[in-house]
């Protein structure tokens, strides 16, 4: 069996944890249960990182000894995981015995391989970073780009020859496209160790809450040798070598981009240094904002992952975390986006799908699977391509770390499914008894598409998909491995209850897609709650005559304002070739300035109810489509269409 070792990268314990911890840890824990399910024997691992100047002076500070105190906050660490449900096999710290051993070693070996020499070091070091910083990146007493305050230092240190090892790397940044990911991270540091490099000082002598040096007890080893050896000893280290041998080259270093330069240039180069074969990759994902803000205590957006996931469910914050922000970029948290994504995707679609299917089943086929019958109708072949395909997409985005993609290609059959349903429209297959026969073909398609939803999308959603799987009556790592997708799997069986998947929350403060026209008509499927629902946002068909029901009218904008008081907002007053102009609030000022604004032809939906947008009325609503970075680009015209032309 293949293995697949995973790991996060081992937190500080000099504060609370918070959102950049647990995305980090959600993230590694979505594509360790993934593997599981492909049948790789995984190893995920996570843990805390207790020594170092940092975490001695929080613990001074707060008059706790710093073992004292690494116990308590390391606890909380494991206290967030616990809570957030997540499936690591192992929780190291770098304070255990067998954790000391491991570094003693490393560093014996660089030792013996001729890599460390006595010297004195002078320059500048940040207490925040736990890092050495070069003359030419720092300004004004701070890192030009990170902002860390750094302190001048000078002192008796042993160095490793990192100049030593600058080919190496290059050669191996080259040996493959995969060692340091994404391709734009390599180039980073492919041109930082072009740069040239200094040798690193590892050790310190004004502190000591850390490894002692092996023989001399002056020196503390510097906290990042300490700290990137738990990769190794979380596998056996020196000492297991069948472990080690299982799981060593390891698979996916899973860290923040702001860590890269100690997992891509240093600890590879320890690695050789000390006769150990470097990792197969070393993946850097991007940091969130808060609100459009950096995150800091400072400024109140400090975000708590205990209290998110009190507030929203657990798999509705995994969902938004690996959804929202492309792994690799940065992204942007915002309570508004968690609603708009939680209503829209999982609500309407997803929530939606379970219970009209439930509901379906239990009025036309008595709340059974029915037994499987294999049919070429152009649509239910359709839909089991649709499923065969998506589970090549999830498996294929995995494997490129485009975990975003993963959970989407998910999302979508779930909406292949509703799709399904809406053109089958069983509700009226069932009014004559001649198509009982369609009828459970059909819902069994239905539930068997449900049940593909369900194992594809276990890694991203496992709550979820454990109380979908539930009504089946399957549970456990059997019902949830990608060897049972087969279509044709479901068995029949009584369909258990489910309870509602997820509620919504409103929308307040901004307009969204999800606000589309719901249809109506004597087709309407009465057990579809998303089409009596004001923001729906439908991935079902609609007919041609519901689609000209829409007014879209190209749109003049004439003026263009902050709205007092909401970020996101503007005020627009637009010409639609009226005799008067609108006004339109849209929530698009996180993309343009007004000014740019102005003179624009754009696609407006003329015929919405107008309503009350942050106390102003908005009598039109502006189309967009969104970038994977977040930003909005409006649907734009030429000025040779003049402004009341309508679009179809
Ligand atoms: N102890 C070191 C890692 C040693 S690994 C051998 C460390 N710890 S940390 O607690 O400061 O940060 C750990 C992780 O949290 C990093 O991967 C970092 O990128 C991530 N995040 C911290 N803030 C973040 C955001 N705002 N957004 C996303 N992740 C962020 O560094």
């Amino acid at each position: 069996m293949s293995s697949f070792y995973i790991t996060t990268p081992i937190y500080y314990v000099n504060g609370e944890p918070h959102l950049g911890h647990a995305y980090t840890t959600i993230v590694a824990d979505a594509f360790a249960r993934h593997y599981r399910q492909r049948g790789f024997d995984v190893f995920f691992m996570t843990g805390t990182d207790e020594h170092g100047m940092k975490v001695q002076r929080e613990a001074e500070k707060l008059g706790e000894t710093p073992q004292a105190f690494v116990d308590r906050i390391s606890q909380r660490f494991r206290d967030l995981f616990d809570r957030l449900e997540l499936s690591h096999d192992r929780f190291i710290r770098t304070t255990e015995k067998q954790h000391h051993d491991t570094v003693v070693q490393v560093v014996e070996r660089m030792k013996a391989n001729g890599d460390v020499y006595l010297d004195t070091y002078a320059g500048w070091y940040s207490v925040a970073d736990e890092a050495f910083y070069d003359e030419s990146e720092i300004e004004d007493g701070r890192h030009k780009e990170f902002g860390s305050a750094v302190e001048w230092v000078e002192e008796a240190s042993y160095f490793f020859k990192l100049s030593a090892y600058e080919e190496k790397l290059l050669a191996w940044y080259g040996d493959d496209d995969n060692h340091v990911r994404p391709d734009s991270r390599r180039n980073e540091v492919r041109s930082f160790v072009a740069g040239g490099l200094n040798d690193l000082s590892i050790s310190r002598t004004t502190f000591d809450w850390g490894i002692q040096w092996p023989g001399d007890p002056e020196h503390v080893l510097y906290v990042w040798v300490d700290a990137l050896t738990n990769y190794l000893t979380g596998v056996g280290g020196f000492d297991d070598e069948e472990l080690f041998q299982k799981y060593w080259p390891c698979d996916m270093h899973l860290i923040g981009k702001d860590i890269l330069r100690f997992h891509a240039v240093y600890w590879p180069a320890f690695l050789m240094s000390a006769g150990v074969e470097p990792p197969k990759q070393v993946y850097a994902h991007g940091w969130w904002t808060i609100e459009g803000a950096k995150m800091s205590k400072r400024d109140g957006n400090f975000v708590d992952p205990f209290a998110l996931v009190d507030e929203w469910d657990l798999d509705v914050v995994r969902y938004f975390l690996l959804r929202e922000m492309p792994l690799g970029n940065d992204g942007d948290f915002s309570k508004q986006r968690v609603a708009e994504r939680n209503n829209a995707e999982l609500a309407d679609n997803l929530g939606n799908l379970v219970n009209r299917a439930l509901a379906m089943s239990r009025k036309f086929i008595d709340g059974t699977v029915p037994t499987y019958l294999a049919s070429e109708d152009e649509d239910d072949v359709a839909l089991r391509d649709s499923a065969a395909e998506t589970l090549a997409h999830v498996t294929a985005f995995m494997d490129a770390r485009e975990s975003h993609r993963a959970v989407d290609a998910v999302m979508r059959l779930s909406s292949d499914v509703n799709g399904y349903i809406q053109k089958a429209q069983p509700w009226k297959l069932a009014k004559d008894e001649a198509n009982a026969e369609r009828v459970a073909q059909v819902l069994y398609n239905v539930l068997e598409g449900i049940r593909w939803v369900s194992v594809l999308g276990a890694a991203f959603l496992p709550k979820t998909s454990a109380r979908i799987l539930s009504a089946f009556g399957l549970s456990g790592d059997a019902a949830i491995s990608f060897e049972s997708l087969e279509w044709g799997g479901l068995e029949p069986v009584d369909l258990a209850e489910v309870p509602v998947l997820f509620q919504k929350f409103e929308l307040s403060s901004f307009i969204t897609e999800a606000e589309m026209d719901e249809s109506e008509g004597e087709d309407t499927d009465p057990t579809d709650d998303a089409a009596d629902d004001e923001h729906t946002a439908r991935d079902v068909f609609i007919s041609y005559d519901q689609f000209l029901a829409v007014e879209v009218t190209v749109a003049k904008i004439l003026t263009a304002e902050l709205v007092d008081g909401a970020d996101k907002l503007l005020r627009i007053t637009a010409d639609v070739g009226e005799p008067a102009p609108r006004q339109i609030v849209a929530g698009i000022a996180k993309s343009f300035t007004p000014d740019e604004l102005i003179g624009a032809h754009v696609a407006a939906v003329t015929n919405l109810q107008p309503r009350k947008i942050f106390g102003l009325e908005s009598q039109a609503m502006l189309l967009a489509a969104e970038r994977p970075d977040g930003k909005l680009e409006l649907t734009r015209y030429t000025d040779a269409i003049a402004p009341g032309t309508r679009v179809s």
